[in-house]
């Protein structure tokens, strides 16, 4: 069973990552010798699906389980929502003993994560991710936090999990849509750091949700390897996983919540993101293609709707927190597997990349 290890300043933990490890949980938690409360935080499309499993393996390890399930969808990345939860569980007897369950995708694992940061000024959690980005990308590294109406993830904490537990089997339940767009940010990883990863991407059969465990390992890994490089984002290491999500988001905020899913608008910030690479910086067209096709095979878009209009998208773009005071701190490749932060690019390129999205 792959097993990465994250080894931060104030921070160890293991990513388990097994086609079945959802059946070993409680073999799996054992080595934390969890003694207190378990609250488990799932959402309306997840908790149907595997809650019950969870929770029947759980009794081995504990009697006292509480579940609270959330909408399924962004709207529940609120801080009413946070407020709502946590007297729940007060009420429930939870206090500094606890520990806290994720059990679904991004949201979930954002959501309860960000809980567990501040519930009686923080306690421990536990990541079970069901999606290919929180699998991939969002339950590794600590990033916790909820929306305002101003903008996303605008309140949150670093607060690293104390194990993360992935199993692809879990996949096989996504609508097809929701498994393909996971794939953008599993692309972008190899993008940014491993060019021959993507030649494995573009072996992958984009129907098939059983993806091998060792690429999503490795992949992984990748992440992995940026977290503990640069945690806290202080360096600009970490920035290089913006990689296609300065448009990307600004395109994700100018429609409807669900008309376009996160990766697919990662799709389209991928594509903006190699057109100013290939630009500003020594991207070749060819590598560009290679990159396209993996996002194609995935069935992700590659062309923008002309009903999103620039000037909407640069509104939301402005209010992203990667727009610092003015200036675009925008990531670039300069041939597949190495990006780098330029500061190199103003608004009339980024004006220019989303044009070029229509064509
Ligand atoms: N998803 C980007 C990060 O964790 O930094």
């Amino acid at each position: 069973m792959p097993t990465i290890s994250i080894n931060l300043k104030n921070a160890n933990y293991d990513v388990i990552v097994e086609q079945g490890a959802f059946t070993q949980i409680a073999e799996h938690l054992k080595p934390l010798k969890i003694s207190g409360k378990v609250a488990i935080i799932t959402d309306s499309n997840v908790g149907p699906l595997h809650l019950s499993a969870l929770k029947e393996q759980l009794a081995s390890i504990t009697k006292e389980v509480t579940s609270y399930e959330i909408p399924a969808g962004e709207a529940s990345k609120s801080l009413s929502q946070i407020e709502a939860t946590a007297s729940q569980m007060t009420q429930q007897g939870h206090g500094r003993q606890s520990t806290i369950i994720a059990l679904g995708g991004g949201v979930v694992g954002d959501f309860a994560g960000f809980l567990a940061a501040i519930f009686f000024r923080g306690v421990p959690f536990i990541q079970i991710p069901t999606t290919i980005v929180s699998q991939v990308d969002s339950s590794v590294g600590g990033k916790t936090g909820v929306n305002l109406p101003e903008g996303k993830n605008l309140i949150g904490s670093f607060h690293q999990p104390n194990l993360v537990i992935i199993d692809t089997q879990l996949l096989a339940t996504l609508p097809q849509r929701e498994y393909q767009e996971g794939y953008a940010e599993v692309i972008k990883h190899a993008a940014i750091r491993d060019a021959d990863m993507l030649a494995e991407i573009a072996a992958l059969d984009a129907l098939n949700q059983q993806p091998p465990t060792d690429l999503i390992a490795r992949n992984i890994g990748i992440k992995a390897q940026v977290v503990e490089d640069d945690e806290h984002e202080t360096t600009g290491v970490r920035a290089l996983l913006n990689f296609g999500h300065t448009i990307g988001h600004g395109i994700e905020a100018s429609v409807p919540y669900g008309t376009l899913l996160h990766g697919e608008a990662i799709s389209l910030g991928i594509r903006a993101a190699l057109y100013l690479s290939e630009k500003k910086s020594n991207l070749t067209a060819s590598e560009s293609a290679q990159v396209l096709a993996c996002l194609a095979q995935f069935n992700l878009p590659l062309k923008l709707s002309n009903d999103i209009k620039t000037s909407v998208i640069l509104d939301k773009l402005k209010s992203d927190k990667k727009f610092v005071s003015g200036s675009i701190r925008f990531v670039l490749l300069k041939q597949l597997g190495e990006a780098f932060v330029s500061q190199d690019i103003d608004l009339e390129d980024i004006v220019e990349a989303i044009e070029f999205l229509r064509s």
